[in-house]
């Protein structure tokens, strides 16, 4: 349970949202049956709004064997090389790259393309043995101080210290900054990407809300965090992926790095936008429960109606999604997901079988977009089904139904 904020050591807060007991994201099922579900409430500090779960779900629970493999997708293979061009811009080939959560070791190899050795530091132990095969060092432990030391003893300084989709994951930050401290060069940077809260809440993005993300970020958060740990915010970039994510840079305090305008507009853009006042998070918590409940009228109404619906992805947020607006296999037939892990299990808490999507014999009429984050990408591939008379139902912002005679509600 969390008292005090992780990122100020405040406990005061604003209750913002609660979704009563949820399982977790990732949790997919062998067989349909009892399940462990742990509350699911976001809070929001009053002195630095950082948005927090209050549980935190222990991490070897979570991430010893993760199911949860990097998307190969043209969007995110698109998006990872665009972090080496944005990374190249500071960091010269030659230098040490180190990756926090480097899962199956994909962002990596690029970097390795680039001319950097590189070494990637993930707990899941099944993915560290994926990503070793394909030539990827990786040590299979959590990054903390302790291990940063250790790497830092083993094979010197890391000139860019890299944290994708993690950094929000962990709830000991001052632990994590301490390996940082202890492992980068002078004059190295460490680089983050994390999801936006900004995004989130301007696009409903609810479903982004699941237990593995403890923390939701805005720049100025932050930027507190790390002037607190030694560090300075020296750029920010906002990007598309995960449905609005930002990639935060730092430095050390006394390095000779300096701040690109960008962190001073963002920082400033938060506060006149009201991302500092309780006010901001009643509106998102608002939007939110209009949405779901569009959202399940709308399904039920074309099941009602004789319409066959099917999830398209079995992602995590596709799991907050269906349990929380209540969507079983009364209403979802199946899902389909393209990651061989998941195929032939069933989804948490809702119990939707999931099949590879060419085992699809007669395609359903609707299919409701699980993830869409990947929205333009599917839409573009699923070009047939859309000719055919397909339609895709897109949850947020507020739902809609995309089909060849356009968007509607
Ligand atoms: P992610 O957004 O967390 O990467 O998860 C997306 C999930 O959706 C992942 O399990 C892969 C799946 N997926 C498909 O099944 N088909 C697709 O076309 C895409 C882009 C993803
Ligand atoms: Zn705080």
């Amino acid at each position: 349970m969390v008292t005090t904020c992780r990122v100020c050591g405040a406990s005061s807060w604003q209750n913002v949202i609660s979704f009563g007991d949820v399982p977790l994201a990732n949790a997919f099922l062998d067989q349909p049956g009892p399940e462990g579900a742990y509350p699911l409430e976001l809070i929001s500090c009053r002195e630095c709004r950082l948005l927090s779960l209050t549980a935190v779900v222990d991490p070897r629970v979570l991430y010893r064997t993760y199911s949860y493999v990097t998307s190969e997708s043209e969007t995110m293979t698109r998006h990872m090389q665009e972090v080496v061009r944005l990374c190249a811009e500071r960091v010269d080939s030659g230098r040490l790259v180190v990756e926090v959560g480097s899962n199956t070791g994909n962002q990596l190899q690029l970097f390795q393309a680039a001319g950097h050795p590189v070494l990637g530091v993930d707990p899941a132990r099944n993915l560290a043995a994926i990503a070793a095969e394909r030539g990827v060092p990786t040590l299979a432990e959590y990054f903390g101080s302790d291990i940063a030391g250790a790497i830092a003893a083993v094979h010197g300084r890391a000139s860019l210290i890299l944290g994708r989709h993690v950094f929000a994951h962990i709830d000991d930050l001052t632990d994590v900054l301490a390996g940082v401290q202890a492992l980068l060069t002078d004059d190295g940077l460490f680089a983050i990407e994390v999801p936006y809260a900004v995004d989130m809440v301007n696009t409903v993005a609810f479903d982004t809300i699941y237990h593995e993300h403890l923390s939701y970020f805005l720049i100025s958060t932050l930027d507190r965090l790390f002037t607190r740990h030694g560090l300075r915010t020296v750029d920010v970039r906002r990007l598309a992926v995960h449905g609005g994510s930002v990639l935060v840079t730092a430095a050390r305090s006394d390095s000779r790095w300096e701040a690109s305008e960008r962190v001073g507009e963002l920082i400033a853009a938060e506060k006149d936008q009201g991302f500092l006042t309780d006010d901001r998070y009643e509106q998102f918590a608002a939007r939110v429960r209009t949405t779901c409940t569009e959202l399940t009228e709308l399904v039920r109404k074309e099941v009602a109606d004789g319409k066959r619906v099917a999830g398209y992805g079995a992602s995590a947020k596709g799991t907050t999604l269906l349990n929380i607006c209540g969507l079983t296999r009364a209403e979802v037939e199946f899902c389909t997901d393209t990651t061989p892990q998941k195929q032939g299990r069933f989804t948490p808490g809702t119990h939707i079988p999931i099949v590879a999507p060419e085992d699809v014999e007669e395609q359903p009429d609707l299919r409701l977009m699980l993830a869409w984050n990947y929205a333009e990408e599917i839409l573009r591939r699923e070009a047939a089904y859309l000719d055919a008379g397909g339609g895709f139902i897109i949850p947020v912002p507020e739902p809609v139904v995309h089909t060849r005679q356009g968007v509607g509600r």
